[in-house]
């Protein structure tokens, strides 16, 4: 069977250094493997909050700029806007008939995001995950590459592909596997070690945008979350000391190497020679890309062109799936 990753991000606010590390990176690595690979902007999931309407697009083209700077190819790869493949709603709806309450219910993202207000979200929100599904089932993907924080939502999405084909009694879809990869694979909030570096932080202190600028870069890492003692000689040292643990993680990843390897470079010196180095190192990889990304996002009309022709390709792909979908599942036609 061809191997074929599915991935996306949402282009809620901009993308920080947790997308970058935990997931954007590795896709640009895998796409040199024997994989065919699709990258989506998941605009449809970015609509389950409140948002701006006047912002959605113009996010979408940033996301899109993003995924090029960072060095995923048109060429090799599929990059498209996740609204302009009906084909991931209409599946949706398909499998959202197969989708078990009781596993919603126990969705931590949706706990995290609904937080008090579970009564009043919309249905949007409780779904999410099943959209996800959709997205990687309708391209019958086999691999996904994300973060850890979505590996709850991949279990689903095996789940679901595990129920159609178990009560349509054939091997339709492909059981997707997550791929969980580097050093980074959840990076933390700069300003609280026990949080996830996130979007919708209200904080900008708490994460690194991909649009930042070198001296922004070196600022947010000057006052990020450490404590009173050194780096500690060794990992197990780590343990307990989440601000310190999630810079040394940072580093590692943005150095392809393990925290041990920073470790003994590092251990014993002091937090103030270790975050200039930190953010030499943050400012040397992000930089490169924020100026290619501003390149493009001068020139929206190349990357509407791009993400134009990414959703034609997609939508070949997409379309012959839903159609023997639904004829499996005995629809009219
Ligand atoms: P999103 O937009 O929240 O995040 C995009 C990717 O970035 C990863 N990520 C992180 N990795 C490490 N540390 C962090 N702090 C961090 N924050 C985010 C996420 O794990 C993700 O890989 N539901 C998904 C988008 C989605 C999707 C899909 C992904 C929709 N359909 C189909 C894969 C396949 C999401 O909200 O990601």
């Amino acid at each position: 069977m061809t191997k074929r990753i599915l991935s996306g991000m949402q282009p809620t606010h901009g993308l920080h250094l947790g997308n970058y590390l935990g997931a954007l990176r590795n896709w640009v690595d895998l796409q040199h493997n024997d994989y065919e690979a699709l990258f989506c902007v998941v605009d449809l999931h970015a609509i389950t909050l409140p948002y701006e309407s006047d912002m959605l697009a113009s996010r979408t083209r940033e996301v899109a700029a993003a995924y090029i700077a960072a060095g995923i190819d048109p060429r090799k790869s599929t990059i498209f806007a996740q609204s302009a493949v009906p084909e991931h709603s209409q599946l949706m709806w398909l499998l959202a008939t197969m989708a078990q309450m009781g596993k919603l219910d126990r969705m931590t993202q949706f706990k995290d995001k609904a937080g008090k207000n579970a009564e009043r979200v919309g249905l949007g929100l409780y779904a999410y995950p099943v959209l996800m599904a959709a997205d990687i089932l309708i391209y019958k993907a086999t691999h996904v590459p994300v973060g850890e924080d979505q590996k709850q939502h991949l279990e689903l999405a095996r789940d679901l592909a595990a129920t159609f084909n178990t009560r349509y009694k054939r091997e339709f879809f492909p059981q997707p596997e997550p791929q969980i990869l580097g050093e980074a694979t959840r990076v933390m909030s700069l300003q609280d070690g026990a949080k996830k570096m996130s979007k919708s932080d209200p904080s900008e202190k708490s994460r690194i945008n991909l649009t930042d600028d070198a001296e922004t870069i070196a600022a947010k890492i000057k006052r990020a979350q450490t404590d009173s003692e050194p780096l500690p000689m060794n990992v197990e040292g780590l343990k307990d000391r989440a601000g310190a643990d999630n810079l040394v993680t940072i580093y590692a990843a943005l150095k392809r190497c393990s925290r041990a390897d920073v470790l003994s470079e590092f251990g014993g010196q002091q937090w103030s020679g270790f975050k200039p180095a930190l953010a030499e190192l943050a400012v040397a990889e992000l930089s490169p890309i924020t100026a290619k990304m501003a390149d493009l996002m001068a020139n929206p009309a190349k990357i509407d062109k791009i993400l134009a022709q990414g959703a034609e390709k997609a939508r070949s792909i997409a379309a012959p799936v839903l159609k023997e979908t639904m004829d499996i599942m005995g629809f009219w036609h």
